[in-house]
């Protein structure tokens, strides 16, 4: 017996308008309930479920065979649609009118019975999931995770962003290039993967970091605008957003400037959303880094609420209260946020004890102030230290109301203070209710600085690549070049940096000056990027550009934990593929035929 499967349908497919129709699925056995002589099934396929019907009194043989089915076997079966009583109605599940009556059916695979439940039939449209199953365990049967109506839905909307960003991007003349996996090191902050080469003794491809100097190579070849969906490597610490392999949209164009890229990403970005039914209005504010550092304490300004920080280190110079006098004449600052209206449940016990004590700590910071107002008057523990005057200051710097509470970080280190009050800011945010998790809020940073110190170094903030202002030219001294500004920008939605990009330089010599600043050679930067410099001296046109997280912009619109939600197959928090076990050893034979071999660690 055979099933004709040409006009199979899916069962999200089926609508009342469908009853009495003969159909077909196929797919996989979701639950089993057996109501003394019916049985009822659910049977699954990637659009959902539809409750299927084995009746003794219509079919015997086909009831005995039925008895036989187990959760995820494979099957398909024709029936009848048929509209299910009243009473027996399910309005939770969209085919939740209607059960199938089999007339026909072939098992096409048993299954072993799975390491976790596969069916989500009590899992409502659109609900959260109440999914607890090691990560690992489901990482290494990924196959049956992502039978997972959920994680099917996840796959259904990632590719669907994908279309849409395709679309998009062809309609605005964008075409898709695609640009080599082996190469070259391209600098982006992290370490290379590197892959040996059989037939060059001891040289190694590496696994691009971003296609960035392909990108910009493209628009010296004149193709004007490009982009690409693209797998990145980065051998990068870990941390919970970041992937070693993860999928960039970069694209770059010719002839353009900053306004362009904005214009060009802002209905995208609101289109993908649009996608999960959420919007994004824009256009998105511009905030300069400098700002973002004073203000959220960080460069991914979280734009949800406000709850900005401010600096009040000026009003406390000659301050009683020791340790804030001492750091407001010491270089240091006192920054404070104001939480709103929660002098009540915010209780003394709590701010000194889990605040203070416990959170703040956490953050890397010594310690916290708090002062509440109540009856247009400061209330702290500590609130004797300070005049009438700069009770009133603080008030009045802060905005403050009756019933608000403020939090104060000092520190020598204007940094750490930005960093703790910025993470603090977070918390309380968070934990207080003042982030409404409904809200999209994109952002533009700006005006980053060009170069930061690490290990007492000059670096790139972003890449080599980004065109610095016109300071550069005259800089000198270290402090001259950590006080010039880059052509770079930053998309920041909820407090997360989604995408990166920047107007490039186009003139060799100014990109050649720039790997110089950063301590190159002039035979490193032959030897690691002559190609490219050169490249530059031949009639470069201006250019930029930039690349969109797409896992985390996915997750984002999905509002998925992690981003592995969001990628079919994702390396663990260790960067290991619990499924196929790798990284993995090879055989010697491998290893000679590459000319390595591996240090074995003496025990
Ligand atoms: P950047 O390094 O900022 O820019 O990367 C662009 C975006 O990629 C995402 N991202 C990651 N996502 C998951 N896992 C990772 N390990 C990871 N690293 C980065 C972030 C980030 O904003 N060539 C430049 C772009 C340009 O200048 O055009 C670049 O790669 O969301």
């Amino acid at each position: 017996m055979s099933i004709e499967l040409t006009n199979r349908k899916y069962c999200s497919d089926l609508s009342l308008k469908n009853v009495n129709d003969t159909i077909v699925l196929a797919g996989w056995i979701d639950t089993i309930r057996d109501h003394g002589q019916l049985l009822f099934m659910h049977l699954r396929d990637r659009s959902g479920v539809v409750q299927i019907v084995f009746n003794p009194d219509e079919n015997k043989a086909l009831h005995q065979q039925a008895e036989l089915l187990r959760s995820e076997y494979c099957v398909a079966l024709t029936g009848t649609v048929i509209e299910r009583d009243e009473e027996a109605k399910n309005p939770h599940v969209p085919t939740g009118m209607l059960e199938v009556h089999v007339t026909d059916l072939i098992v096409y695979n048993q299954a072993k019975t799975p390491p976790f439940i596969i069916s989500e039939k009590s899992v409502l449209e659109n609900e959260a999931q109440d999914f607890k199953v090691d990560e690992d365990l489901r990482l290494t049967y990924r196959y049956l995770d992502l039978r997972r109506q959920s994680m099917q839905k996840n796959m259904i909307t990632r590719h669907t962003i994908m279309q849409e960003i395709r679309r998009y991007l062809d309609e605005k003349g964008f075409i898709d290039v695609e640009t080599p996996i082996l190469t070259k090191s391209t600098p982006e902050g992290a370490r290379d993967y590197l892959v040996p080469s059989r037939h060059h003794d001891n040289c190694f491809y590496a696994l691009p970091q971003s296609p960035q100097m392909f990108k910009q190579l493209l628009m010296v070849s004149g193709v004007d605008k490009y982009y690409q969906i693209v797998k990145c490597f980065r051998d990068e610490d870990l941390r919970p957003n970041r992937q070693p392999e993860f999928t960039q949209l970069d694209l770059e164009a010719s002839f353009i400037d900053e306004s362009y890229i904005y214009a060009l990403l802002e209905p995208l970005v609101a289109n993908v959303f649009k996608i999960a039914g959420k919007s994004v209005s824009g256009p998105f504010p511009h905030i300069t880094y400098e700002d973002a550092m004073d203000r959220y304490g960080n460069d991914h300004p979280d734009l949800r609420f406000d709850m900005t920080m401010v600096d009040v280190t000026h009003l406390l110079k000659d301050v009683n209260y020791k340790i804030f006098n001492s750091i407001a004449n010491n270089n240091g600052a006192i920054k404070g946020i104001k939480v709103p209206n929660k002098a009540n449940e915010m209780s003394k016990n709590m701010l000194q004890e889990e605040l203070a004590k416990k959170v703040v700590p956490k953050f890397g910071g010594k310690g916290m102030t708090w002062m509440k107002v109540i009856d247009g008057k400061l209330e702290s523990n500590i609130v004797q230290f300070f005049s009438e005057q700069e009770q009133n200051d603080l008030v009045a710097a802060l905005d403050a109301n009756d019933n608000d509470v403020l939090l104060f970080i000092a520190d020598t280190d204007k940094h750490l203070v930005n960093d703790v009050l910025g993470r603090l800011r977070l918390y309380v945010g968070q934990k207080w209710g003042f982030i409404d998790q409904s809200k999209i809020s994109a952002c533009w940073v700006t005006d980053f600085p060009m170069f930061e110190l690490k290990d007492n170094r000059l670096n790139s903030m972003h890449h080599p690549f980004t065109q610095p202002d016109d300071a550069f030219m005259h800089a000198q001294t270290t402090d001259d070049f950590l006080a010039v500004k880059s052509r770079a920008y930053d998309l920041v939605i909820n407090g997360e940096e989604i995408g990166g990009g920047s107007i490039r330089i186009h003139d060799a010599d100014m990109q050649a000056k720039i790997f110089e600043t950063l301590g190159l050679t002039e035979a490193d930067i032959n030897e690691k990027f002559g190609f490219f410099v050169d490249a530059l001296k031949y009639g470069t046109p201006p250019h930029g550009g930039l690349a969109l997280g797409m896992d985390r912009l996915v997750s984002m619109v999905l509002d998925t934990e992690s981003i592995r939600e969001v990628i079919a197959f994702p390396k663990n928090r260790v960067a290991f593929c619990p499924l196929t076990q790798a990284p993995s050893s090879v055989s010697e034979k491998q290893l000679d035929e590459l000319k390595l071999s591996c240090v074995k660690e003496e025990i």
